[in-house]
């Protein structure tokens, strides 16, 4: 069937669509129907089933009698270390780290957070809580204390599983400190925390509260796969919004499984038995879906790599782990990309490997630009499929189908919007614009399994955040078009999120940290575009009168404040103190306007601004750090 058959199939028939999906899962108790729309806005899917993750990713592939196929490859160039673990192994540790999870008291629906570098036992410990039905809730190792502190208030765990480190390049993170120091901070206090204890650093452990991760597990009976409702949540994941209180998405069970199952063929065009890889994290939403759960319910190999696109030795590293694991399908973020071609612009390293292997590589988490993916076309000799999706949504929302028919590539677009998803271009008044036209992408309700049901502990916020200003439709936060072939277009946010090396960030979390700072009165971040990284964060500082500081100083000081509150991950290094910042005169700072300045960028003079003069200021003090050229 060709692409425009399959979507206009889901078009005419969704409920049909998604209950034939759903029979690729293993189910404890069928559901009845795949919709259940009777809180609409608010939808489920599958509700009146009954699943469990961890068998269908696990146990399932053992009983087929393929539980010798490799589940994971652990590849750890900042280790040196190399390892695999087969379908069965998997299980046995899974089920014996889940049975000593609940003789310390953790339950279906009990929250865990996890807090742990790229080693296979993070995804044992997602898969051990999917287990019991408990909810993890994985916390990226980039973020400081205080933002784990905020995510344990807010998911109020039982447990917390984490590593004595993880390795940078050139550094060690102290995972086990930044734990206890997040803990101080937090009110809720979990009962009690695994440590994952690694020779590179091993970590100090208070009696009575710190289990170590073999140590707890002696004598404990193995668990079996607890089955629980289609609805119940999978696990929750922060991620950043217009605020510094972050988001708690929720994941529904069963149609996490369903969605992200038959992603696999269609989208990612791999077979059981074949070699999948994400080049991401566990801590973002692809390491959940690409690298943990999808390629393990559908029964691929998948990879682990600590490690960097370059550095880690050098920038032929992805092609190494390619070849050397026979890998089908690669994804990565094209800012790992552009990391790669700046070293080696003319592919040496490439012609170093056979690549024979690969057949297709997928670019998200940011926008694809142009020369990066014909770079990395010319490179591989295979299609460079970019596509587009969100923490909130869990799976493609548009992208090219191979495993349904390859649609011409169009540069700079993420191709096709995929079933389940009927896309629109809004205006203002929530009307759609003509072909081709700009406008905020929103997506028809309900949207199809998998994507999230509300966000933990804030369905008014849920609503708010993304329901109520176009009734009818879920606001995805970016602007684009649509073109005459139906091809989807990301432009830019419509908020404050700005997306620094792939990794999502929240300028008003920003903002807060900076405003913390005793001399700073008023501040504002935006983000500037990064060769590199897509964009940067750039701080503005105007002082309390008074204030008669260095400003290179407090500078200092700032960037080690966010480093310190938020995280490395910000990459928060640029900022500078301006007198005022320009507003609109009903004093609205006027980002958009800066970040044109910044960028070099034409510009509308706002013709609600209330001085013009502010922003030569503004192009003085950008000048000042590189921008604004
Ligand atoms: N734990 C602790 N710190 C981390 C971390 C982690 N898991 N991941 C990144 N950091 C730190 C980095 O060490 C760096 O610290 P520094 O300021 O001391 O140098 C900081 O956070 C910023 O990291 P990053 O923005 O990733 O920059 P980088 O210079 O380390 O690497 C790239 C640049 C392009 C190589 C890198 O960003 C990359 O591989 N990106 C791919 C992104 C990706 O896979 N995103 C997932 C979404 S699909
Ligand atoms: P995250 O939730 O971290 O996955 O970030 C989601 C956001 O990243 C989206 O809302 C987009 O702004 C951006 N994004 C992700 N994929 C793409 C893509 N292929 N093209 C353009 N922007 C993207």
């Amino acid at each position: 069937m060709a692409y425009k058959d399959v979507y206009a199939a889901w078009k005419s028939d969704p409920e049909g669509f998604w209950m034939d999906a759903a029979q690729a899962i293993d189910w404890d108790k069928k559901p009845s129907k795949a919709l259940f729309d009777e809180n609409a806005p608010l939808y489920e899917w599958f509700k009146d089933g009954m699943v469990n993750t961890c068998w269908n990713a696990v146990d399932r592939h053992v009983e087929a009698g393929r539980g010798e196929q490799t589940a994971i490859i652990y590849d750890s160039p900042v280790t040196h270390t190399k390892r695999t673990i087969s379908y069965v192994e998997l299980r046995n540790r899974v089920a014996s780290l889940a049975g000593a999870l609940r003789a310390k008291g953790v339950e279906k629906g009990d929250r865990v957070i996890i807090y742990m570098p790229m080693i296979p036992e993070a995804l044992e410990a997602m898969l051990a809580c999917a287990r019991l039905g408990a909810v993890h809730s994985v916390v990226f190792g980039g973020f400081a204390s205080n933002e784990l502190a905020v995510r344990i208030d807010d998911a109020k765990p039982k447990a917390i599983i984490a590593a004595s480190c993880g390795i940078e390049p050139g550094r060690v993170v102290h995972y086990k400190p930044l734990l206890d120091g997040a803990i101080e901070l937090s009110q809720h206090k979990p009962d009690f925390t695994v440590i994952f204890q690694r020779e590179q650093e091993v970590a100090h452990l208070e009696e009575g509260r710190d289990f170590n991760w073999h140590g707890f597990q002696y004598g404990v009976e193995p668990a079996d796969c607890v089955p629980v409702e289609a609805d119940h949540p999978a696990y929750i994941l922060y991620t950043s919004g217009t605020t510094g209180q972050p988001k708690g998405v929720v994941r529904p069970t069963g149609g996490h499984l369903v969605a992200l199952n038959w992603t696999m063929k269609n989208l990612y065009n791999v077979d059981p038995g074949d070699v999948f890889w994400a080049a991401s994290d566990v801590g973002w939403v692809v390491g959940h879906s690409y690298i943990t759960y999808g390629p393990l319910v559908h029964g691929n190999t998948t990879i682990v790599f600590e490690g960097k696109p370059v550095g880690t030795p050098d920038a032929g590293t992805f092609w190494r782990v390619i070849s050397e694991h026979n890998v089908k399908s690669f994804f990565t973020a094209p800012t790992a990309f552009r990391a790669v071609k700046r070293e080696d612009p003319t592919g040496e390293y490439v012609k170093k490997y056979d690549l024979s292997c690969l057949k297709q590589v997928y670019l998200a988490g940011e926008r694809a630009d142009p020369d990066t993916i014909v770079w990395a076309q010319d490179q591989l000799g295979v299609p460079v499929i970019d596509h587009w999706w969100q923490t909130e949504t869990g799976w493609a929302i548009a992208g090219n189908p191979l495993g349904i028919e390859e649609m011409p590539v169009k540069l700079g677009s993420p191709s096709v919007p995929l079933p389940g998803y009927d896309v629109q271009i809004l205006d203002e008044g929530g009307h759609p614009v003509p072909t081709g036209e700009l406008g905020a992408i929103a997506i028809k309700l309900p949207l199809p399994p998998g994507t999230l049901p509300t966000l933990w502990n804030a369905e008014d916020r849920f609503k708010k955040s993304y329901l109520e200003h176009f009734p009818g439709y879920y606001e995805t936060g970016d602007a684009g078009m649509i073109d005459e072939d139906g091809y989807v277009y990301i432009m830019a946010r419509t908020d404050d999120v700005i997306n620094v090396a792939g990794h999502r960030l929240s300028t008003g979390g920003m903002e807060e940290v900076l405003a913390g700072h005793p001399d700073v009165a008023e501040c504002a971040v935006i983000g500037v575009t990064d060769q590199l990284k897509g964009q940067m964060p750039v701080g503005f500082l105007c002082l309390n009168a008074g204030a008669d500081r260095d400003h290179a100083e407090v500078v200092k000081e700032v960037v080690k404040l966010v480093r310190e509150k938020i995280g490395p991950v910000a990459a928060f290094k640029l900022a500078v103190v301006v007198d005022r910042l320009p507003k609109t005169r009903s004093g609205k700072i006027l980002r958009g306007t800066m970040v044109s300045i910044a960028d070099g960028k034409e510009y509308k003079m706002p013709a609600t601004i209330d001085d013009p003069a502010i922003l030569d200021e503004i192009k003085e003090a950008l000048q000042t750090i590189g921008y604004a050229k």
